[in-house]
């Protein structure tokens, strides 16, 4: 009988209860046991009453909530092998055989690293008289799963991660609130969205309220000249007829040489080139709040059914995996490989090579 842990980690993303819901639901109907780990790999750390067997009913109402209910963390501790450790005693202690981890690239690694020192950790903890043999030989492996928990979008070999569809859908509410005051005055809005090294919500949030003007990490403006293509580009579009100009910025956007682009630099230059009235918005956290839409729903209830059934598929030789969504089917994949693309992806941009860091994310989005 498997016993599987499940826990929250890094930044909350909506539909990370879904998937919670989910796992927990379809482990009890496969005749497993699950528990539920309170506050990421803080609560992991901790043990005693963070760690706690789930009924049922405790995942009730669930699937429509935004967050996480179970709580989470960025935890310090857990990205040194001291901390690991600790958690690996608790694992141990609660019975645990198999983790699923729903967060970012980060807990994902994390994640990867505690199976990766799993014997070490065990045998350490051995020697140390902290576990008995019994317990020793009953954890000689760690199952672990990931499902992608982010708003980003940024990791490769998924379509999508959970929260990225209601964090567009929530930049796009708030973008179509702004253009009708736009409109109003005749102004221009330059508008901030998350998504960190990734340009995903951005790019989508363009296409999906018509901006004049993007910014993303993988696609800098080429050129010195690249203020005042804009501002040609804004000017016409203004000369066409149109009453107000949107230009979107991800926050991790910069020039090609590096220089990050800050919304108030453009605002900047739209004031002082063009003259154009100018506000700055900053979406900053609402794009993480509210509830999941229907697509985070669906797509963290199937990969939580998945997580579980990988589980029960694996054995001793099975490694780390991360579930996500390829070409609308749900796909089980070795982590490592997940993490290492993703890494990859960043490497090329900090080395500008931007074309090639376009080419991997096409594994997200196609320019
Ligand atoms: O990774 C999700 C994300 O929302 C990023 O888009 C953003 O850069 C970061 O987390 C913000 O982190 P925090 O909530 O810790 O301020």
């Amino acid at each position: 009988r498997k016993r599987i842990g499940i826990m929250t980690s890094g930044g909350d993303a909506q539909g990370m209860n879904a998937a919670v819901r989910a796992i927990v639901r379809m482990a009890l109907f496969r005749d497993c046991e699950c528990f539920l780990i309170y506050d990421g790999y803080n609560g992991l750390i901790s043990g005693g009453n963070k760690i706690v067997k789930a009924k049922r009913e405790d995942v009730s109402g669930f699937l429509t909530l935004g967050g996480t209910v179970i709580g989470t963390a960025r935890c310090a501790e857990f990205r040194e092998k001291s901390g690991r450790q600790i958690a690996a005693l608790n694992i141990i202690k609660s019975g645990i055989d198999s983790l699923v981890v729903i967060g970012g690239d980060g807990s994902l690694t994390g994640a990867d690293n505690l199976r990766a020192e799993w014997h070490s950790h065990v045998e350490d903890l051995l020697d140390a008289g902290k576990i008995s043999k019994e317990e020793a030989v009953a954890h000689d492996n760690l199952m672990i799963v990931g499902l992608v928990g982010s708003i980003d979008n940024d990791l490769a070999t998924t379509d999508i991660t959970i929260g990225a569809y209601s964090a567009l859908a929530r930049i796009c509410e708030a973008i179509d609130a702004l253009q009708i005051t736009a409109f109003s005055h005749h102004r221009a809005f330059v508008v901030e969205v998350m998504g960190r090294n990734c340009g995903w919500l951005a790019l989508s949030a363009a296409i999906c309220t018509g901006a004049d003007y993007v910014f993303i990490p993988e696609d800098p403006p080429k050129g010195k000249d690249w203020e005042s293509r804009m501002c040609l580009a804004l000017q016409n579009s203004r000369a066409a007829g149109k009453k107000t100009s949107l230009i979107i910025v991800a926050e991790g956007a910069s020039d090609s040489e590096l220089n990050p682009i800050k919304a108030d630099y453009i605002e900047s230059i739209l004031t002082n080139r063009l003259k154009f009235d100018t506000r700055v918005t900053i979406l900053g956290h609402v794009q993480r709040g509210g509830s999941p839409t229907f697509k985070d729903r669906l797509v963290a209830t199937l990969q939580g059914a998945e997580a579980v059934e990988a589980i029960l598929r694996a054995d001793a030789t099975t490694p780390s995996l991360i579930i996500g969504v390829l070409n609308n089917k749900i796909t089980a994949q070795p982590l490592k490989s997940a993490i290492k693309l993703t890494k990859e992806l960043t490497a090329e941009i900090a080395k500008k090579n931007f074309d090639k860091a376009v080419k991997l994310r096409s594994t997200t989005f196609t320019k």
